[in-house]
C-alpha cells in the first residue's frame, strides 16, 4: 500500500506522479518512474528547522543601472577557457557531461591543476574514486605539484560545511550522481537527490561567489543520466564528446549564461592526458584523399569560431528495393531534404543508389550552411567526378532549389585563406578580395560546378 507522503518520480524527466505507472505521461518513457519518498523541503532547508521570519520588502531598481563587466577567471587552458565563453565567471555553477570513459575527470583534475598553480584557492571532490587513484591520474598528468585541495566524499551536508569553512574560488564535484543529502529518504542518483544536492551547491556558488563545476553522466542517448532538471539551474551546461574510437574531444557549450552557446574546444587525448587542439580545421581535413570523388571541404562556424571540415559522400548503385541512406555526424532528415532537392529542381537520380554521408573526423555539423558543401560531395560521388581540391564550400539550400545566403561569410572565407584554399562555392553575393568566390543562386549551378 502506498503511504500518502510516497511520490512516484520520473527518473527521466523528474515529472511527479501520486501513483505508479508503466509510462511517463510528460516525456513519454517507459518504466523510468520510480518510488521516492516526499519530495524535499524547500533550497536551504536542509536539516535546518524552519523559521518563522517575517516576510520582507524587495528592492526593485531599473534596468539602466551601472552594468559591471563580469570578471572572468582564466584556467590557462585556452580551449577550456574558449568553451566556456572566455573564462569562469565568478558564482557561476557549470554541468559538465559526457560518456563514462571520455575523459571528465581528467580534463578537470588538469583544469583544477592550472587554475591551483595560477594561485586560486581550488577544492577537487570526487565521490567516484579514492583519492590514491586520483594522485596516480595526478602524476600521470604531471599535475602532482599544483596545489589542489583534494578530498574523497559523498556526504553533501559534510561537503556544505568543509567549503564553508575552505572558501574555495573554484569546487569541483565529481560527479554530482554520487552525492547524496541525509536530509532526504531518496536513494544517491535518484532525480530527488540530485536534484536537491545540485540546488544546495548552486546556492553555495551564488551566495559565496565560488564557481562551482559539477559532472553529470551521461545515459546512452545522450541525456544528462537523470535530472534534466539540473540543466535549468546552472549557468552553463557542457557536453565532453567523443567519436567512438578516435582520440580527439570536443567540449561543447550548450547552454551558457555568461557566453555563446555552441562555442566548442577541441581537446586530444594522449598519454599524458587532453593536449589542446589550437587549429581544429587541420584535424577535420583529410589531405590525402581529396582527390577521389564525393569529397567536399566545408567552411562552417563552430561557436564563434570557423572550422573547416571534410564532407564525403558515397553514392552507389543499390540491390536492394529501398536503398540505404545513412548519415553520420549530421542529420538525416536533411539528407533527405537535400536529395529530393536535387531531384525536384536540378534533375538528379539518386533513387536507385545506397547514399552515404559522412562528416570527416567525427565532428557533428547542426548548420543549414553545410546544405551546400553536402549536396557537393553528393554530386561528385553521383558523377564520379572529384571537386576541385583547393576550394571550399558553403550556402543554404531551400526546398526551392535556391541556394541562400549565410552568416560569418568574412570568418569563413578567411579560414579558408589561411589553410591555403584558393576559392569558395558561396552564395550569391558572397564575393570578397580574400578568395575567389564562384557564385551560386541555385543547385543548378552547384551541379554546372560539380560537372567542372
Ligand atoms: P576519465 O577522465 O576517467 O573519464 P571519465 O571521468 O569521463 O569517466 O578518463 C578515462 C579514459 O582516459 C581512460 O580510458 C584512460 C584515458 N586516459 C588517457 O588516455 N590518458 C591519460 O593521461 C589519462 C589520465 C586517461
Ligand atoms: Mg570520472
Amino acid at each position: 500500500m502506498a503511504r500518502s507522503s510516497d511520490t512516484y518520480v520520473c527518473q527521466s524527466c523528474g515529472a511527479v506522479y501520486g501513483k505508479w505507472a508503466g509510462r511517463c505521461e510528460a516525456c513519454g518513457e517507459w518504466n523510468t518512474i520510480e518510488l521516492e519518498a516526499s519530495e524535499a523541503g524547500p533550497p536551504g532547508s536542509l536539516g535546518a528547522a524552519p523559521s518563522k521570519s517575517k516576510s520582507k520588502q524587495i528592492d526593485f531598481t531599473s534596468l539602466a543601472g551601472a552594468a559591471e563587466d563580469i570578471p572572468r577567471l582564466l584556467t590557462g587552458n585556452n580551449e577550456f577557457d574558449r568553451a566556456c565563453g572566455g573564462g569562469l565567471a565568478p558564482g557561476s555553477a557549470l554541468l559538465i557531461g559526457g560518456d563514462p570513459g571520455v575523459g571528465k575527470s581528467t580534463l578537470l583534475l588538469q583544469i583544477a591543476a592550472g587554475l591551483a598553480r595560477g594561485g586560486a584557492n581550488v577544492a577537487y571532490i570526487s565521490g567516484e574514486e579514492s583519492t590514491a587513484q586520483i594522485r596516480l591520474r595526478a602524476k600521470r598528468l604531471e599535475a602532482e605539484t599544483a596545489p589542489v585541495n583534494l578530498a574523497s566524499a559523498t556526504a553533501l551536508r559534510d561537503i556544505l560545511a568543509s567549503l564553508k569553512s575552505a572558501k574555495p574560488d573554484v569546487v569541483i564535484i565529481d560527479s554530482i550522481q554520487t552525492l547524496w543529502s541525509d536530509a532526504l529518504p531518496a536513494a544517491p542518483g535518484t532525480v530527488t537527490q540530485v536534484r536537491a544536492c545540485a540546488q544546495e551547491l548552486v546556492r553555495f556558488a551564488k551566495s559565496s561567489g565560488a564557481i562551482v563545476l559539477l559532472v553529470g553522466h551521461v545515459t546512452k542517448d545522450g541525456q544528462i543520466a537523470g535530472p534534466r532538471v539540473v540543466e535549468h539551474m546552472v549557468d552553463a551546461v557542457m557536453y565532453f564528446e567523443s567519436e567512438q574510437g578516435r582520440d580527439f574531444r570536443i567540449l561543447r557549450a550548450v547552454k551558457n549564461r555568461f557566453g555563446a552557446a555552441h562555442e566548442i574546444g577541441v581537446f586530444e587525448m594522449s598519454g599524458e592526458g587532453l593536449k589542446e587542439v589550437a587549429n581544429p580545421s587541420e584535424l577535420f581535413l583529410t589531405s590525402s584523399d581529396r582527390d577521389v570523388s564525393g569529397a567536399a571541404v566545408f567552411a562552417g562556424i563552430e561557436g564563434t569560431r570557423p572550422v573547416l571540415v571534410e564532407i564525403q559522400a558515397l553514392v552507389s548503385p543499390s540491390s536492394l528495393a529501398a536503398p540505404r541512406r545513412a548519415v553520420v555526424g549530421w542529420d538525416g532528415a536533411r539528407l533527405s531534404m537535400l536529395l529530393a532537392v536535387l531531384d525536384a529542381r536540378a534533375g538528379l537520380d539518386f533513387g536507385r543508389n545506397d547514399v552515404f554521408l559522412n562528416v570527416a573526423g567525427g565532428l557533428r555539423i547542426g548548420e543549414p550552411a553545410a546544405d551546400l558543401a553536402a549536396a557537393a560531395a553528393l554530386c561528385s560521388s553521383l558523377f564520379d567526378t572529384p571537386l576541385p581540391r583547393d576550394r571550399v564550400v558553403f550556402g543554404e539550400v531551400a526546398l526551392s532549389g535556391a541556394v541562400r545566403p549565410v552568416n560569418q561569410t568574412e570568418a569563413r572565407l578567411k579560414e579558408a585563406r589561411k589553410l591555403g584554399f584558393a576559392g569558395a562555392l558561396a552564395p550569391a553575393g558572397a564575393s570578397s578580395d580574400m578568395l575567389k568566390v564562384t557564385e551560386a543562386a541555385t543547385v543548378a549551378d552547384l551541379v554546372a560546378w560539380t560537372r567542372g
